[in-house]
């Protein structure tokens, strides 16, 4: 059974939330899946296989910055920046077009990902907490990531 690990960024909740409905729907469609609430940057480098695929859900907060559960993930990812080429990845992220700095922290980890050497499975997708339901909008391209693997 394959497993797909999810990697929330989130500060109050709202991206934790969605990620939760995301595994629920990757379980009922067979597949098992892992998560990291705060994603610990050496243990996810261990467990790298050639069969590992992350689905990375990433709120912004501050000016643009990742959300505090992430925070240390993405400043060891930007100061290691490992060889990733064995990687298999999708990146939903939230975010509010009030901000100048819409969803910039998942934007940075699509790219950064991808600098990296793993291959990108769709294109990111996302979401505006001022106009969208999460639930359904994450729904519906979850479908397509499921098909890209
Ligand atoms: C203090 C603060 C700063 C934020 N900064 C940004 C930002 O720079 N860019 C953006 O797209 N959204 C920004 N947001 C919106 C959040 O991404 C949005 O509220 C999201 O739902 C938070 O997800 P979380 O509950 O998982 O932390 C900010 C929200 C707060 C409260």
């Amino acid at each position: 059974m394959q497993t797909i690990d999810i990697l929330v960024a989130t500060t109050s909740g709202n991206t934790e939330y969605m990620a939760d409905q995301l595994a629920n729907e990757l379980q009922q469609a067979g597949f098992t899946t892992t998560m990291h609430y705060e994603p610990d940057y050496s243990d996810l480098m261990e467990s790298l296989t050639d069969n590992s695929i992350w689905l990375c859900c990433v709120a912004s907060h501050g000016a643009g910055e990742y959300a505090d559960s992430m925070l240390d993930f993405a400043e060891e990812l930007h100061t290691h920046k490992p060889n990733l080429s064995t990687l298999k990845y999708g990146v939903i992220a939230v975010g509010d077009s009030c901000y100048d700095t819409f969803c910039s922290a998942g934007r940075d980890c699509d790219a950064m990902l991808a600098i990296l050497g793993a291959k990108r499975l769709i294109t990111h997708l996302e979401i505006d907490m001022s106009q969208d339901d999460p639930d359904e909008k994450s729904s519906t391209w979850l479908q397509s990531f499921i098909k890209s693997l």
